[in-house]
């Protein structure tokens, strides 16, 4: 195992702070991933394991080791006329393998082109862009479960899905996922409901798309309203949308008619957490060169400040204001650490 000692994380996490790890490490085996978890257990130190750091925000220096996935690999499980199942390492770029399936017409994942992030992190939180969800496309996923030593293999249902949440957010720290199964169609039902995509095909004179004109769609819309994070330092949606009761609705939209949310169930409501903050005069505002996205106030981005600290500042300052305006509690989407 190669042990690096007091190392910057500045390169491994999109938001580029320069908070440090006391050891760091690269695993590419299951083997490997074994060896480091012992040697932070036989040395007492703590542990965090990383993908590639899209998805997360270091306030201090991490005391302990950091051990970086890469475990790669897309497999051809089983084929049949109809669907592919896919076997893909944890480490894999989701990017990647998203554009590897676009490029075979397997359909199931286009509508989640250029996330940022890993394989291995997709089904954590349950990415979701577009109108899909990840976990609708997921068969399987392997993860080594720290508390009982054991490898295992979570069905979908084991999986508990939900709105960027899942039994590995839950139980957050307790399994390392390895591998994720994904279940892609060769006739797929594409997903055009959402508003974006479907404007895009129409500005393109596309009537009858296909996997690749859906992706293309996405990446077109992405890469116009949300920075780059190799460009800019973030971490996508900082914060959830909320949750909110129906009787919290209706007082809420006769207060704030153009408030913009959706009904999830006869009892709530998803709320568009990017209109509250923009509601509340933060888009395109920056302090101490950390800022609230120009084109989508629910992306918090870093110009150049060094402490993570500052970006969770910043973060808590839009919290206690929506708080204030509108009795909603926003939740963080990105992990702190
Ligand atoms: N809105 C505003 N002001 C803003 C941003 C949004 O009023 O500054 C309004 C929009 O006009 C729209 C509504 O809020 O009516 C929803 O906006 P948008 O379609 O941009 O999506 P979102 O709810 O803000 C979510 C995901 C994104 C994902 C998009 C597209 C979360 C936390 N975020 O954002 O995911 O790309 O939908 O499906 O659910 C991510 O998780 O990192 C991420 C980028």
């Amino acid at each position: 195992m190669q042990l690096q000692k007091n190392i910057s994380l500045k390169p491994f996490h999109s938001f580029a702070c320069e908070e440090n790890a006391s050891f760091f490490t690269t695993v590419k085996t299951k083997d490997e991933l074994m060896e480091a978890l012992n040697w932070a257990k036989e040395n007492k130190q703590a542990y965090l394991i990383l993908g590639s750091g899209t998805n997360i925000l270091f306030t201090k220096q991490f005391e302990g080791l950091v051990i970086k996935m890469e475990l790669t690999g897309i497999q051809k499980v089983q084929e049949s006329a109809s669907e592919v199942l896919l076997q893909v390492g944890a480490g894999e770029n989701w990017t990647h393998f998203v554009s590897y399936c676009v490029q075979k017409s397997w359909g199931g994942l286009e509508n989640l082109s250029l996330i940022p992030g890993t394989v291995g992190a997709a089904p954590i939180q349950n990415i979701g862009a577009y109108g899909v969800e990840v976990g609708e496309h997921i068969v399987s996923v392997n993860a080594y479960d720290t508390v009982t030593k054991n490898w295992l293999s979570f069905t979908k249902d084991a999986c508990a899905f939900g709105y960027r949440d899942s039994i590995f957010k839950k139980e957050a720290n307790r399994y390392i996922v390895s591998a994720v199964q994904f279940k892609l169609s060769k006739q797929p039902i594409l997903r055009t409901d959402y508003g974006a995509i479907k404007a895009v095909l129409h500005e393109r004179g596309i009537s009858n798309p296909s996997v690749e004109s859906i992706a293309n769609a996405v990446i077109y819309i992405r890469s116009s309203k949300l920075p780059d994070p190799k460009k800019i330092g973030n971490a996508g949606s900082f914060f959830k949308n909320p949750m909110i009761t129906k009787t919290q609705y209706d007082q809420l939209i006769v207060q704030f008619p153009s408030l913009i949310a959706f009904p999830i169930n006869d009892n709530a409501y998803k709320i568009a957490a990017g209109w509250l903050i923009e509601a509340c005069g933060w888009k395109g505002v920056i302090q101490e060169q950390v800022g609230c996205y120009k084109d989508q106030a629910l992306v918090i981005v870093n110009y150049g400040a060094k402490k993570g600290k500052t970006i969770f500042d910043f973060s808590e300052a839009i919290i206690q204001s929506v708080q204030t305006k509108f009795g909603v509690v926003l939740e963080r989407e990105v992990n702190i650490v």
